[in-house]
C-alpha cells in the first residue's frame, strides 16, 4: 500500500518555509490535541523540519524514521534535547505497547502505510490516545508532493484508521493536502 521512500539526495528540499502554505506549525499542533506533558511519536521525522517546532511544545518527540541517513541530515539542521531519534520502520516499531499518548505524521502516511504498519500504530498508542495525519492528497491539484496516484484521499485514510480501532475526529479535503485526526479507542474496531 506505502510507496517509495523519500529520496535521502533530495533531504534539503524538505527544509523549506515555503513548505507552511500547504500545513502550518500551529494547524499540526491543533490536529493532535497535544499536552506539553507528552512524549509525542513523529512518524517518517525526515530532517526535521516539522519536528523541531513541535518539540518546541511537548515533553519530547520520538523521531521514527527508516534511513539512517535522514536521521543524520536532521543532525545536521539541529536536533533539540528532547527530540530522540529512532531508525525503525512504522510496520516493526521497537516501542512498547500502549506506551505513547500521541503520535503525528507529515507528509508521509503514503510511503509507510500498510495493514502492518496501523497495527503497530493501534499497539503502541494508549487507549484514547491521540493521532494525527497530515498528507498530500489524492484530491489535490497536483501542483507540488508526489504524482496524485502515489496518494490517498482523507476518506481513505479515516477508512484505514478505523479498521484498526481509532475514531474519528476529523477528516477534511484541502485544495492539495488532507488532514485526519482520530482517538484510539479499540472497543471502536
Ligand atoms: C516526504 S519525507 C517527510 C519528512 C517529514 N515528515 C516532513 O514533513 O518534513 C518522508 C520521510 O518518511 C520516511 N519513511 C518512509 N517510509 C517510512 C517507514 N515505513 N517508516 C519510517 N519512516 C519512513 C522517509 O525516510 C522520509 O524521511
Amino acid at each position: 500500500m506505502g510507496h517509495h521512500t523519500f529520496d535521502i539526495d533530495r533531504a534539503d528540499s524538505l527544509e523549506d518555509d515555503s513548505r507552511y502554505a500547504y500545513l502550518s506549525v500551529d494547524e499540526l499542533l491543533g490536529l493532535f490535541d497535544f499536552e506539553a506533558t507528552d512524549c509525542v511519536a513523529d512518524l517518517g521525522s525526515g530532517t526535521g523540519f516539522y519536528t523541531r517546532s513541535v518539540a518546541t511544545h511537548v515533553d519530547s518527540v520520538l523521531a521514527i524514521d527508516i534511513q539512517p541517513a535522514m536521521h543524520a541530515v536532521f543532525e545536521e539542521f539541529g536536533r533539540p534535547a528532547n527530540v530522540h531519534r529512532l531508525t525503525a520502520s512504522v510496520d516493526r516499531l521497537p516501542v512498547g505497547t500502549d506506551a505513547l499518548p500521541a503520535a503525528y505524521s507529515t507528509m508521509t502516511y503514503h510511503e509507510f502505510v500498510s495493514d502492518r504498519a496501523l497495527a503497530e500504530l493501534a499497539r503502541v498508542i494508549e487507549p484514547g490516545g491521540r493521532v494525527a495525519v497530515a498528507d498530500w492528497s489524492a484530491e489535490g491539484v497536483g501542483e507540488r508532493g508526489p504524482p496524485l496516484a502515489e496518494r490517498y484521499d482523507a476518506a481513505t485514510v479515516a477508512e484505514h484508521l478505523a479498521e484498526h480501532g481509532f475514531a474519528i475526529d476529523r477528516t477534511r479535503e484541502r485544495r492539495e493536502t488532507l488532514v485526519v485526526s482520530a482517538r484510539y479507542e479499540p472497543s471502536s474496531a
